[in-house]
């Protein structure tokens, strides 16, 4: 945004977009990350020059160089956040200025060159206003839009790159699990951790999601839908999903999450569920809670519901949580009403159906 508030961006449209019955049809059943929409901004830094050549363009292939340090040395940075159809018309954008600090804060992790929050917010409403026809309408779908950023020196060197690109891609979305999100079941990873104190763990950067792969895997062989990380120090009390934060509810009504403290990612959601829940009267702590207390509470029926949350996730009750030696049922194995009651007040304020009374929604048009 220059200073009389007008877009920075130059808007070059695609020449070809996707017939409007051909979009429809994806926008039917996308699925998670599927299909993408027309366009996708980028904009370029250089050490010395700043950030320069910003464009919304027509969706294509990157001409990366085979020495391009991000694909040698992971320096790369990512976000997940959505747009929404609002019912009196137009579509607004969940919490993006919280994404662009998160961002930031990554790129200064991993560093690189930190985007003026500015700009990220002007590249996601510049997106979503292009692509606007790729908003899905149906009631748990949403146009997820993922920034990033990678690192585009061409260099062997290991050091942080001289050059970037940043850039936004959107993709119509359903749900995140497939066959929807009825109760999902664990694997409490034994063989691997996923951040230690001092490393990556409250970045949001490619790298988190690779270390967590082989887990996953074995979560999936398992039978598992995602694995749950326990602390690298102890092994002993509960961090997060590979691509969630997650919620326990108790008997007496209370809920309790995991604390920040450098290893977990500070999700937006979890945030977000922590203020509402406030709001609905919940006693909310984070505390930290051991996988052994979980078996226990569980078992003798203290705990009473768990959640996942996430961008992607939503809010998704776990119905199970398996380990090499145990298997536990939590509550029916189902949503149990707080879990219920608490994706309501999100899902409500993200789809522009309750008062915003954080001022959480940024109208893009
Ligand atoms: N934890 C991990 C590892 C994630 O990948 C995500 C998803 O972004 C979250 C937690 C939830 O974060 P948010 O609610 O900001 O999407
Ligand atoms: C998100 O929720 O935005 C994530 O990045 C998580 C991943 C499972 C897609």
């Amino acid at each position: 945004m220059n200073k009389e508030g007008q877009s920075t961006l130059s808007i070059e449209k695609s020449l070809i977009p996707l017939p409007p019955a051909e979009r429809s049809a994806l926008l039917q059943n996308p699925g998670f990350g599927r299909a993408f929409s027309d366009h996708m901004v980028t904009i370029r830094y250089t050490e010395g020059r700043g950030w320069h050549d910003g464009k919304v363009e027509a969706r294509a292939n990157l001409p990366l160089d085979p020495s391009t340090m991000v694909l040698h040395y992971a320096q790369e940075i990512f976000e997940g956040l959505k747009a929404y159809r609002l019912p009196q018309g137009g579509a607004a954008l969940f919490r993006p200025d919280a994404n662009a600090r998160r961002f930031r804060n990554s790129a200064v992790r991993l560093a690189m060159a930190p985007l003026p929050d500015e700009l990220f917010l002007e590249s996601v409403h510049a997106l979503v206003s292009e692509d606007r026809d790729w908003i899905p309408e149906a009631e748990g779908s949403a146009l997820y839009l993922r920034p990033f950023m990678v690192a585009t020196e061409a260099a062997l060197g290991v050091k942080p790159a001289s050059e970037y690109l940043y850039c936004v891609i959107a993709s119509p979305v359903g749900s995140y699990f497939k066959g929807g999100a009825a109760g999902v079941t664990l694997w409490v990873s034994e063989n691997y951790i996923r951040a230690a104190p001092g490393g990556t763990g409250e970045a949001k950067c490619g790298g988190n999601y690779a270390a967590s792969l082989a887990a996953q895997a074995e979560a999936i062989r398992q039978g598992c839908d995602q694995v749950v990380f326990l602390d690298a120090v102890e092994r002993k009390y509960v961090e997060e999903l590979g691509g969630m934060n997650v919620f326990f509810v108790f008997e007496d009504g209370s809920i309790q999450t995991p604390p920040l403290g450098g290893t977990i990612l500070p999700g937006i959601t979890r945030d977000s569920l922590i203020v509402l829940a406030r709001d609905l009267g919940i006693t909310v702590r984070e505390e930290p809670y051991s996988i052994d207390q979980w078996r226990a509470d569980a078992a003798s029926g203290r705990l009473t519901e768990a959640f996942a949350c996430g961008t992607a996730a939503v809010v998704t009750p776990i119905g199970k949580v398996k380990g090499s030696s145990f298997e536990a049922t939590i509550g029916d194995g189902g949503a149990g009403p707080v879990t219920t009651k608490l994706k309501a007040a999100l899902l409500d304020i993200q789809n522009g159906r309750a008062e915003d009374r954080h001022g959480w929604l940024q109208r893009v048009f």
